[in-house]
């Protein structure tokens, strides 16, 4: 995908398979004004003979036209506040890529200068239209005969100021997309594929793609050395080995702590001995998104060059019911030397993140962040819209859910209040793996809470966020957008 910026001065002379302009009902905006003159007047005419109202989003596709030089003309419903949101404009540019690449134009060049967005300067929608135009292009192709073609659209212009600044922000939007279409394609795969060896794998090729990553992954005999018996008890009924991932990137100083990103990396979550029932259980080869999110949040921040220190762990494993499995009842140490009496094999997201919490504590790290397909409960409390955000510190949660807005994909801020630690209580061990019926989501958080009293840290639970369900089924990419704001954010830029 190419894009560029240019500073169009008259509209009529573009040279485009499909122009593209964003108008009011009024075409307010003189670069509206000089289109429709261009034509003759066809669309003010095609506007109040009631043809096209200009409603945020709705689109009117010209296919053949006269007067400019561009061959098509797409107009987008700017809608009638003068300034938009930011979800608007994410609809409008969609909506704009989705009508165009369906009508199979490879060129294309969207009129931009009379577009603002409340709170945004212009290099913020130069970036949302790389990432965009870069997710637009995601194809699921590992395991399918005939996928579907691919996106058409092989250049964009944007009317804007080719400046350093502008061109930056375009980078570091198709970085974005591209880290969020990675961290997709690993959702999408399935579990016979995507196992914790594969998750291994994939780390080392970005390693051997990057100089600034270095990789390393730890086997469970390693693993058990270093007392990660939480972790082990996970992967204890599968035959497919559990691997402690670790990537670094190296953008910072030597000396800088580094920032530490923990993704849960179940590559099929079936329960284990607390086997869950059949519907839908395909869908729980999503239970490595959050280590997926870790990936794809490397490969972008390596790719736009970010001044930081960041450090990508996963604990991948596959949590199944066997002989040898784990069973409720059974009281394990971690890392920590808590122990844990495992009353549900099923509540095993926590039972990895703990160890690997632990493991991250050796980083000295500035901040650390897990992300994870944490709870069912998280699902019923927000839905599929907003991330749920626990942190044990309110400024970096403040942090985030700004990151979260600024980047469209966003949180929100969950209790962690210590009212809810006594769900925990188990006779037999230091806490118990499950806190009853109530609060799931936020007694999964408390569990977590335990091992993290050494660092900054929060808690990003994505069981609603990381995919879609019905017709759409899909991983979604999420948090990486979030992620990315927040370490870019972290290293100035
Ligand atoms: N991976 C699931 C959480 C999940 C379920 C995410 C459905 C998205 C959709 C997690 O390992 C799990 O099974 N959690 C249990 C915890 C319970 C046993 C305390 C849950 O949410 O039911
Ligand atoms: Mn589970
Ligand atoms: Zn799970």
């Amino acid at each position: 995908m190419q894009i560029s910026l240019k500073p169009i001065k008259d509209v009529s002379t573009v040279n485009t398979n499909c122009l593209i302009l964003i108008v009011d009902r009024a075409l307010s905006a003189d670069i509206a004004k000089a289109v429709d003159s261009a034509m003759g007047g066809a669309l003010s005419q095609i506007i109040s003979r009631g043809d096209f109202s200009a409603k945020t989003a709705e689109t009117l596709y010209l296919p053949a036209i006269s007067g400019l030089k561009a061959q098509r003309l797409l107009v987008i419903g700017k809608g009638e506040n003068s300034e938009l949101k930011d979800g608007e404009f994410d609809k409008i540019i969609n909506a704009a890529i989705n009508t165009a690449g369906n009508a199979g134009c490879k060129d294309i060049s969207i009129m931009l200068d009379n577009i603002n967005v409340a709170d945004r300067k212009a290099p913020w929608q130069y970036q949302r239209v790389a990432q965009l135009i870069n997710t637009a292009g995601y194809r699921y192709t590992a395991t399918v005969s005939k996928p579907k073609p691919a996106l058409s659209i092989r250049r964009v212009t944007l009317q804007g100021a080719n400046t350093d600044a502008n061109r930056s922000a375009i980078h570091a939007g198709a970085s974005i997309g591209k880290g969020i279409n990675v961290a997709r394609n690993l959702g999408d795969l399935p579990g016979n594929i995507c196992t914790p060896n594969y998750l291994a794998s994939e780390a080392r090729a970005l390693g051997r793609k990057f100089e600034s990553i270095s990789v390393s992954i730890l086997d469970e005999k390693k693993m058990a050395a270093l007392g990660m018996h939480s972790l082990l008890s996970v992967t204890a009924g599968s035959d497919q080995p559990a691997r402690l991932i670790v990537m670094e990137y190296k953008g910072g100083k030597k000396s800088d702590n580094p920032h530490v990103i923990v993704g849960k990396g179940i590559t099929f979550d079936t329960g284990g001995i607390s086997l869950k029932p059949g519907a839908k259980m395909d869908e729980m080869k999503y239970d490595m998104c959050g280590a997926a999110s870790v990936v794809g949040t490397m490969n972008a921040i390596a790719d736009i060059g970010i001044k930081l220190n960041v450090v990508g762990i996963i604990a991948a494993a596959e949590n199944m019911p066997s002989g040898s499995a784990t069973k409720p009842g059974d009281v394990v140490t971690s890392m920590s030397g808590q122990t844990i009496e495992i009353l549900n094999t099923d509540a095993e997201g926590r039972l990895v993140l703990c160890d690997a919490l632990t493991f991250a504590g050796k980083f000295k790290p500035a901040s650390v962040i897990d992300i994870a397909t944490l709870t069912g409960a998280c699902v019923v409390a927000l839905g599929k819209h907003a991330t749920g955000l626990f942190s044990n510190n309110d400024e970096l949660a403040g942090e985030l859910l700004e990151c979260g807005q600024l980047a469209q994909d966003r949180a929100w801020h969950m209790p962690l209040w210590d009212d809810y630690q006594a769900q925990l209580d188990s006779n037999f061990a230091d806490m118990a793996n499950i806190g009853g019926p109530e609060a799931g989501s936020v007694t999964a958080a408390c569990f977590l809470s335990r091992f993290t009293k050494d660092y900054r840290w929060a808690h990003l639970d994505i069981a609603g966020a990381a995919w879609n369900s019905g017709a759409n089924k899909g991983a979604t990419g999420r948090p990486v957008g979030l992620l990315c704001q927040y370490l870019a954010s972290k290293a100035g830029n």
